[in-house]
């Protein structure tokens, strides 16, 4: 069991800013990603829409032997990891959007979030929110159309900066010093955001906690790979490949499949 890989699956290719993390701490573990990129965006989508697919998704890891699932998307852990954990055996690794460590940093006592509309709208987001932002100024923005642009390979475009200005400016009028990325596609968007936003903001997002908690959720239950190999790592893809293969650099295979 311990050398079967980690499932990781996304709404598309946004989920591999969390690969590379794990892959970076856990070299040695195989892994399987999931880019479910026909049905992206989840952000959209309702509570009920987001559990089915995170559902299929899953199934489809677990058919393949995997471990331990990440489920690299704010939008389908916020909205479907409870009733994964309640319908599955393995442990599952969630992300979401990192509230706590912008809110304990900000000096200007407001920060900015960007997440898609699934993610903020959902209960588990308000809970961890309300738990940490007492007396802080949280700017929410919904980032409506930036997945659809990652995924058709726009990331650098002048539509993206152009959506980006408009979203973070009521941000700046709130005189944020963080801005939270609260969905895996984000960090790809990070050059361009830099061009936008003033220097002394800072932006962080989940990608290294995630893989942290990956490894303790694997130690725990004695699941960590002995093998001292670089693991296999594979990428499925229901859309266009080349747009994986284009930010995996070509360095892994990446496989059309139909789910
Ligand atoms: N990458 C996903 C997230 O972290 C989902 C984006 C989407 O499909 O709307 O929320």
């Amino acid at each position: 069991m311990s050398n079967s890989p980690i499932g990781i699956f996304d709404s598309g290719i946004g989920g591999t800013s969390i690969w590379k993390e794990i892959h970076k701490l856990l070299p040695n573990e195989n892994t399987i990603y999931l880019a479910d990129s026909v049905h992206a965006p989840y952000g959209p989508k309702g509570k009920k829409r987001i559990t089915e697919l995170s559902i299929k998704n899953t199934e489809l890891l677990l058919a393949n032997n995997c471990k331990l699932i990440v489920v690299a998307c704010n939008t389908a852990t916020t909205n479907a990891i409870k009733q994964l954990r309640n319908t599955y055996d393995v442990p599952f690794i969630g992300i979401e959007p990192a509230i706590k460590p912008a809110a304990l940093q900000t000096k200007s006592n407001a920060i900015g979030i960007l997440a898609t509309k699934g993610t903020l709208s959902s209960e588990l987001f308000h809970r961890t929110s309300d738990l940490y932002t007492n007396g802080i100024n949280v700017i929410e923005q919904v980032g409506e159309g930036l997945v659809p642009l990652i995924e058709n390979g726009q990331i650098a475009s002048p539509e993206m900066e152009n959506l980006l200005k408009e979203y973070l400016q009521p941000m700046l009028d709130a005189k944020i010093d963080y801005l939270v990325l609260g969905c895996s596609h984000y960090p790809y968007l990070i050059p361009t955001l830099k061009t936008v936003l003033p220097k002394h903001v800072k932006i962080i997002d989940s990608g290294i906690a995630v893989a942290r908690q990956t490894k303790a959720v694997l130690d725990r239950h004695n699941l960590r790979n002995a093998s001292q190999e670089n693991g296999n790592c594979t990428f499925y893809s229901n859309g266009n490949p080349d747009i994986l293969n284009d930010i995996l650099q070509n360095k892994y295979p990446v496989l059309k499949l139909d789910f």
